[in-house]
């Protein structure tokens, strides 16, 4: 199964972002993790991130034609972006939507993400390992 693993603005900075959110492991890490991760479970993996928002959509683009499946951290482009959602919507394989933090814990902007609704299931506030579990998920789905 092909899964692209597709992160939003200033989530290549994690490592030195507000550590006390998001941890202090850093984005180079994250994608050693799903790499490892999906070359364990016999995925083909591609872990991406950007801060500018027509590139993330050209990548879910790119996705809806192949079929693939997607674990997406959109960021702060989850709270407003109708334009994310609308590419998320025109995906055929899986969307697992993926947060590092608690979302509903936090400031109340934060709590709605217009993504989840087109979304095939949600994981946040699990730290990275989020990531993990959803790769697992879509390898489950797939054997
Ligand atoms: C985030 C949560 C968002 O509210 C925030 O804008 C992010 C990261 C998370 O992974 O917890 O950039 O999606």
């Amino acid at each position: 199964m092909r899964v692209y693993v597709l992160n939003g603005p200033n989530l290549g900075r994690l490592g030195t972002r507000q550590v006390d959110v998001y941890g202090a492991t850093s984005y180079a890490d994250l994608v050693a993790l799903c790499e490892r991760t999906g070359a364990d479970l016999g995925l083909e993996v591609t872990v991406r991130q950007t801060d500018a928002e027509h590139e993330l959509i050209g990548w879910l683009h790119d996705a809806a034609d192949e079929g693939a499946a997607v674990v997406l951290n959109p960021a702060a482009w989850s709270h407003y972006s109708i334009a994310v959602r609308d590419a998320c919507a025109m995906l055929r394989g899986p969307l697992v939507e993926v947060h590092i933090s608690n979302i509903h814990a936090r400031e109340e902007f934060r709590h709605h993400s217009v993504v989840s609704a087109v979304a095939t299931g949600v994981i946040c506030g699990l730290g990275l390992d989020g990531y993990r579990l959803a790769l697992h998920h879509l390898a489950a789905l797939s054997g």
